[in-house]
């Protein structure tokens, strides 16, 4: 499977399951509507190509797959949406188009991005998936990675160093909880959705999920100052503009870019023990570190 397959595969069965789990309760038209555009509002898709990227290795894609795809997919963009309140970034834009509480209000983004939040895990926790064990083992793994053992902790991180000198370390704990861990968890949701008990294998993904989830990061620090607003669909300098710590800032933009390709290397030399299984998550690290939004 190469990249565009990997994408039209995502692409198609991430958005009809999560169309299909969305479905409409309509006391609360604005809510609805809020959930429908920061899920649909042309987001990349990397988390749910990541899952399936993992699944196919192991074994065939089921609805467990899809399942996993999809919630992943209803954090990042919760995630998103809080990111962009006045009370964090404060951004304007998102995809090219305005944020959830610009579009709606600031109220409803917030509730949205609540409400996004435990789709994830109605979606889970659904009983005709009829996997109990291994849903539990989906649940447990995402809520560990979304709160605060891993992206919650990493926003906090965020927040609190604005304007602030932190250390490379720091950043680098920063940016691995932030983004990192919820990465790192589609690799894991892939295979769990299949089953796979195989240590080794497991071990050799997470290593590959490390080192691109921080990547994924680097890369989306780096693009801040060299991509331009319409590109990013977001706006260029976010960061700066901010006082963000980000690594160009502390290490400058050069050994930033060294340091995404090094990780990249790290990533793809962990999966060629899978051979052709292993080339979609090749060609996803790929992506990663060459996208310019
Ligand atoms: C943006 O993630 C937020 C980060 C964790 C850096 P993506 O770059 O995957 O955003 P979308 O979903 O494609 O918009
Ligand atoms: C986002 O980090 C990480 C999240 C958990 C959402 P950023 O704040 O750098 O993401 P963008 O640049 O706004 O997409
Ligand atoms: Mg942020
Ligand atoms: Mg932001
Ligand atoms: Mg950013």
């Amino acid at each position: 499977m190469n990249l565009k397959q990997l994408n039209e595969l995502s692409c198609d069965r991430a958005n009809s399951y999560l169309k299909d789990s969305l479905t409409k309760y309509s006391p609360a038209d604005t809510l609805h509507e809020a959930m429908l555009y920061s899920l649909f509002n042309g987001g990349k898709r990397v988390r749910p190509m990541l899952v399936y990227a993992s699944a196919q290795i192991f074994g065939p894609i089921s609805p467990l797959t899809d399942a996993s795809a999809a919630a992943i997919e209803a954090i990042h963009a919760y995630s998103l949406v809080h990111d962009d309140l006045p009370a964090m970034d404060d951004d304007d834009l998102r995809r090219g188009k305005p944020t959830c509480h610009i579009q709606f209000d600031e109220a409803t983004a917030i509730l949205a991005g609540d409400a996004l939040q435990t789709f994830a895990f109605e979606i889970l926790s659904n009983p005709q998936l009829s996997s109990p064990k291994s849903q539990l083992h989906l649940i447990q793994a995402l809520s560990h990675a979304s709160g605060r053992h891993g992206m919650v902790t990493g926003q906090m991180i965020d927040l609190a160093s604005v304007n602030q000198n932190i250390n490379r370390e720091t950043l680098e704990t920063m940016h691995r909880h932030k983004t990192g861990a919820l990465i790192r968890t589609c690799l894991q949701m892939g295979a769990i959705s299949t089953h796979c008990d195989d240590k080794d294998a497991l071990n050799k993904l997470d290593e590959y999920a490390l080192a691109i989830g921080l990547a994924f990061q680097v890369q989306d620090d780096i693009l801040d100052i060299t991509s331009d607003t319409q590109t990013l669909g977001k706006q260029q300098f976010a960061d700066a503009d901010a006082n963000k710590p980000t690594y160009p800032k502390l290490i400058g933009l050069e050994a930033s870019k060294k340091l995404v390709i090094d990780l990249h290397q790290q990533a793809t030399a962990q999966i060629q023990t899978f051979g052709e299984k292993g080339q979609p998550l090749v060609e996803l690290a790929n992506y990663i570190i060459h996208r310019n939004h």
